[in-house]
């Protein structure tokens, strides 16, 4: 199986000199569903834009499904989230900007209106449409940025921190989203609280820009040593649960916490 990414040796610095990642190797594998976590300043969202060829890294390579390095293969097969919504939004209405997507990859008209309404459904953007995205709240931009992310219906998703601004609702539409799409997701955040629904492979980036591990999301989500060098927490399961079940009995997600406590009490 060729992997849908496969980046080796990749550095970036800046041109004030900030050295944002080092040496990073990354192979993600179609279908798989993988979180890349750390702590703020880490690297994260430069590897996002380094894995999404949205910046030429200092040193490395990246190369997609199999060795192609074909820019048009790539945007086609390949969305990316980035962090600030704002990035994003750059037509006159929301409707544009979801639009966008679809239109750029030749969607007949009728697929690609039913696509941005089941969007704006979802997403509790249907009565936000025809204003200028500049003219929505925080929360409202950024679900509006991940509707215009998904209209491509990429094989691959790169989504920087998408629940960033958004209310308990919507975080849980977004992640319904994600973990309900049919292909290769890398969730990029600081916050490991989501992690467990939506990953089955954890890798953190140090605080220098390395990759301090890549493993199970179980081995990595309760190894406390690690996530305390690399500045995370455990989610909130794992600190519930911690000394009451072993590290590999603790319910990961809300979902299994409950049934687990619904049996014992
Ligand atoms: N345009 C830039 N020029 C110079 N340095 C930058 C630039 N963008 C980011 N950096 C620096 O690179 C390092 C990594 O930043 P990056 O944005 O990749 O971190 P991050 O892990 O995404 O953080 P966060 O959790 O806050 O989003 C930081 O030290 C940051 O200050
Ligand atoms: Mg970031």
């Amino acid at each position: 199986m060729e992997p849908v990414i496969d980046a080796r040796g990749l550095t970036h610095e800046y041109p004030d000199g900030t050295t944002a990642i080092r040496d990073v190797d990354v192979a993600i594998d179609p279908g798989e569903r993988v979180a890349i976590v750390g702590a703020n300043g880490s690297g994260k969202s430069t590897l996002q834009l380094a894995l999404g060829g949205l910046v030429e890294p200092s040193a490395g390579d990246v190369t997609y499904f199999g060795e192609t390095t074909d820019a048009e293969v790539v945007r086609e097969r390949l969305s990316v989230l980035l962090q600030d919504p704002e990035d994003y939004l750059f037509n006159t209405t929301v409707r544009e900007d979801i639009e966008y997507g679809p239109a750029q990859l030749g969607l007949p008209r009728e697929r690609a209106e039913r696509r941005v309404a089941a969007l704006a459904d979802e997403l509790g953007l249907a009565d936000l449409l025809d204003r200028p995205p500049f003219r929505l709240s925080g929360g409202e931009k950024q679900r509006a940025a991940v509707a215009s992310v998904f209209a491509f219906d990429p094989d691959v998703l790169l989504l920087d921190e998408p629940f960033g601004a958004v209310d308990a609702h919507y975080r849980e539409r977004i992640r319904d989203l994600v973990t309900g799409h049919d292909g290769t997701v890398v969730l990029f955040t600081p916050s490991l609280d989501a992690v467990p629904e939506i990953a089955d492979r954890v890798i953190v980036v140090g605080r220098d820009g390395t990759i301090a591990a890549d493993a199970a999301a179980r081995d990595v989500l309760t190894d406390r040593e690690l996530l305390a060098e690399t500045g995370l927490r455990p989610p909130v399961t794992v600190q519930l649960f911690e000394g009451l079940l072993t590290d590999d009995e603790i319910p990961l997600t809300t979902a299994d916490a409950r049934a687990y406590l619904r049996d014992v009490l």
